[in-house]
């Protein structure tokens, strides 16, 4: 399955429109210092406005699937209670249309809008949140039901949790490592009980699945066990908080001890553990970058150059003493090291874990400064590392397919330009370029590409650009 990715807040825009309520990503941009810029997505690429043009892009790329994400203060404002008849409607008429055009939906249901009204009862770190988002979950089953190809419950849980709660480098802007914690366990606790209800209304078959962006973490000196054990605490908070409960029925052990000063985790409730660990269609993968880490002296300034926006509150709970060293380039606009094989590792090694898993590469794509050039009166945009970024990703994808990872669809990121969060509309990651002043579109190289690959099933050579 071939596919593009975006995220409702990122791209709708239209957030006073449509019965819409507040989630915490509006106040969160409107709060001064907290996005680059200024920036945010009031407007964003106005998709609320210009969707049914989007999905002609869509068709015309010949994409198989599109993964977007329903904003949940859009279809029940204020997170519970009431739904959104209009909100609903809307997203009701953009599974049709992407229906019509032969497209199959593949559909998050949150991708980091928190209706404000649930954060001001204390967000993720409060057990109802997990609770309204499974009964929003199961209305959205009622409503979709028939039209969604794969449910994804959660987009990246460990950035709401650790840079939302932990840095505070995302919205809600929260420093506290026992928030995170908490917050971590709710959004587990969400996602097996949305599961439980989308299959109570869909039956077994519906194909439900969760995103992760598991971190590639690797020892500076593979020989040191100090630096092996620097990966390890690195992993248990970035990887296995997720991978344990949801794959395995159970929190890491280590993770647990090193946080027993700050937290006896009394918030895991009898019986959490089994509503979490159910299986799983098929597992998400967002790959990005790689990070290296080793073990931190105690002298001089920790290093974090982990790829997340520098911030006071440190995201590596269980893992202070653990130094995320700067990785050799390239490196795209985000300051990411460009290795593909961190993504054939990836794929391989859960591949081995759980032999019969079927995963999904949900996201991977590159932010580099574009430029849109006129020749002959023919705007394009040049992007050649992009279109190489994406090529080696996808020989990447099949290097470990052929190895036997089950590896089932890949979505590039990002369909558009579009709000990267705190880095504002600075970092532009889209394969379809947009004119923010006049909301224009241009397919960017990459964009002339990857129709190529998405038509063929072949990879083609990175110079494979030219327009139809
Ligand atoms: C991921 C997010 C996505 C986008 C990319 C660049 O962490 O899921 O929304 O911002 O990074």
């Amino acid at each position: 399955m071939w596919g593009s990715a975006t995220a409702s807040y990122q791209i709708e825009g239209g957030v006073g429109e449509g019965g819409r309520g507040r989630s915490i990503w509006d106040t969160f941009s409107h709060t001064p210092g907290k996005t680059l810029n200024g920036d945010t997505g009031d407007v964003a690429d106005d998709h609320f406005h210009r969707w049914r043009q989007d999905v002609r892009h869509i068709a015309d790329l010949g994409l198989d699937a599109y993964r977007f994400s329903i904003a949940w203060p859009r279809v029940q404002p204020g997170g519970s209670g009431e739904f959104n008849p209009e909100g609903i409607g809307f997203y009701s008429d953009l599974l049709d249309a992407l229906l019509a055009v032969g497209v199959k939906p593949v559909v998050t249901l949150y991708h980091w809008d928190l209706p404000q009204e649930l954060q001001d009862a204390g967000g993720w770190t409060n057990r109802a949140t997990a609770e309204a988002f499974a009964r929003y979950a199961r209305r959205m089953a009622e409503e979709f039901g028939d039209r969604v190809e794969v449910w994804t419950t959660l987009n990246e849980p460990w950035c709401t949790a650790l840079l939302g709660y932990g840095s505070g480098v995302h919205a809600p802007g929260i420093s506290d490592p026992v928030a995170a914690l908490r917050a971590i366990h709710h959004l587990n606790l969400a996602h097996g009980l949305a599961v439980r209800e989308i299959r109570d209304v869909l039956g077994a078959s519906a194909k439900v699945s969760i995103t992760l962006n598991l971190h590639v973490v690797r020892p500076d000196d593979p020989s040191s066990q100090a630096d092996l054990e620097a990966k390890r605490k690195a992993d248990e908070i970035a990887n296995e908080s997720f991978l344990g409960p949801l794959l395995e029925g159970a929190y890491p052990a280590g993770l647990l001890e090193r946080t027993a000063s700050l937290t006896d985790w009394s918030f895991v409730r009898d019986g959490d553990l089994e509503a979490i660990h159910r299986p799983l269609t098929v597992l998400g993968v967002n790959y990005y970058s790689t990070a290296r880490v080793r073990a931190w002296s105690g002298q001089g300034q920790r290093q974090q150059a982990d790829g997340h926006k520098d911030s006071a509150g440190n995201p590596w709970i269980g893992a202070e003493d653990v130094e995320f060293l700067p990785q050799p380039g390239p490196h795209t606009a985000m300051g990411w090291n460009i290795e593909p094989a961190g993504l054939t590792d990836l794929l391989l090694q859960l591949h081995d874990r759980y032999p019969d898993l079927a995963l999904m590469v949900t996201e991977n794509g590159a932010a580099f400064d574009d430029e849109v050039t006129v020749t002959d009166g023919v705007a394009r945009v040049h992007d050649p590392r992009r279109v190489q970024y994406l090529h080696d990703h996808v020989e990447a994808l099949g290097l470990a397919r052929d190895k036997g990872a089950d590896v089932r669809g890949y979505f590039a990121w990002s369909l558009l330009d579009n709000f990267e969060w705190a880095y504002g509309y600075d970092r532009r990651f889209g394969i379809i370029h947009v004119d923010y002043d006049t909301q224009e579109r241009l397919w960017k190289d990459s964009a002339h590409w990857y129709h190529r690959l998405v038509t063929t099933g072949a990879l083609p050579a990175v110079t494979d650009t030219e327009p139809r």
